[in-house]
């Protein structure tokens, strides 16, 4: 089968000898701590292939330090790589790139990728430095890999944003391709961090749907950016253990602020349930 002849390359080395005679890749780059979102993203990243004539499904796990901050503590991310293989291989990914944190990171490198608008926005202004980490990583991966093709998640909408600004800003020939969000059957949009709630706060957590839902309802029926974004608060005070962190209402192309609701929208939820930071998004047509 596939699976059993799936490669692993633990070095930056191996990865570049694989590639060499791979012919057409499409590139899944992770953290790890694989859940069926990600998965979708190799089956979207395989559907893709199969639609140019064929090609090779690589996955990147890395846990990478420079997007997170001092405070954010990187050591607590979940591992598990033994599964994430097994659930790779069944998915019918051909390798998997796992790289050591000295492989990538190099003493005395001086380069970094800044995406300045859209990486200082939003989740960037809760997170400084954060996209910088993401889009130098993701660049790097890019290179080394030199996939044709590579599937970020919409659940990560400024990331997937920001990636597709970078690829057109820098000329990089990579097709950057997009999954949509992966729910559990109460709607909660699956995430690593889903493990770490409580579980009255799991229970609690799928108002974020909820609140969307409304949301695109509100908007099929007409209203203003305002009245919108009172509502959702409204909507999500029904869980009062959770706290709202930010209610954004952007153009769904750039992110740019709205004064009318004349095209596409995404609406963008950031709500901590404890020290979990929740987050979804819904993009929406008027
Ligand atoms: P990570 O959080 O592991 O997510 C890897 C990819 O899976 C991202 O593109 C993310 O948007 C997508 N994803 C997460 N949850 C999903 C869900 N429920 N449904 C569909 N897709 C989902 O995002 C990162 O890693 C890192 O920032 C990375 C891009 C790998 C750079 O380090």
């Amino acid at each position: 089968s596939r699976g059993a002849l799936m490669q692993i390359c633990r070095s930056t080395q191996a990865m570049r000898d694989w590639r060499q005679d791979a012919g057409r890749v499409a590139l899944v780059p992770t953290m790890g701590a694989l859940h069926p979102g990600h998965l979708s993203l190799v089956t979207r990243a395989r559907d893709w292939l199969d639609a140019q004539g064929g090609g090779r499904v690589v996955t990147s796990i890395f846990v990478n330090p420079t997007q997170f901050a001092p405070s954010e503590d990187l050591d607590k991310y979940p591992r598990s790589e033994a599964q994430d293989l097994d659930l790779l291989a069944g998915a019918g990914c051909d390798a998997v790139f796992l790289p050591q944190v000295a492989d990538i990171y190099r003493p005395g490198a001086q380069t970094q990728v800044e995406v300045t608008g859209l990486g200082r926005m939003l989740m960037g202004r809760l997170r400084p430095g954060h996209f910088r980490g993401v889009a130098t990583v993701v660049t790097k991966l890019f290179n080394i890999i030199q996939p044709q093709a590579a599937v970020f998640g919409e659940k990560d909408y400024q990331q997937l944003t920001l990636i597709r600004q970078m690829v057109a800003d820098l000329d990089i020939p990579v097709q950057v391709l997009a999954g949509p969000t992966v729910r559990d059957a109460d709607g909660l949009a699956l995430s690593s961090r889903n493990q770490r709630l409580t579980p009255e706060d799991r229970v609690a957590a799928p108002v974020l749907a909820r609140a969307l839902d409304r949301a695109q309802a509100m908007i099929a029926q007409g209203t203003t950016p305002a009245a919108l974004r009172r509502a959702i608060r409204t909507l999500l005070a029904a869980e009062p253990q959770g706290q709202v962190r930010s209610i954004d209402i952007r153009d769904a192309d750039d992110l740019a602020r709205i004064a009318t609701l004349d095209r596409p929208v995404v609406i963008l939820l950031a709500v901590r349930f404890g020290e979990v930071l929740l987050i979804d998004q819904r993009v929406v047509h008027p």
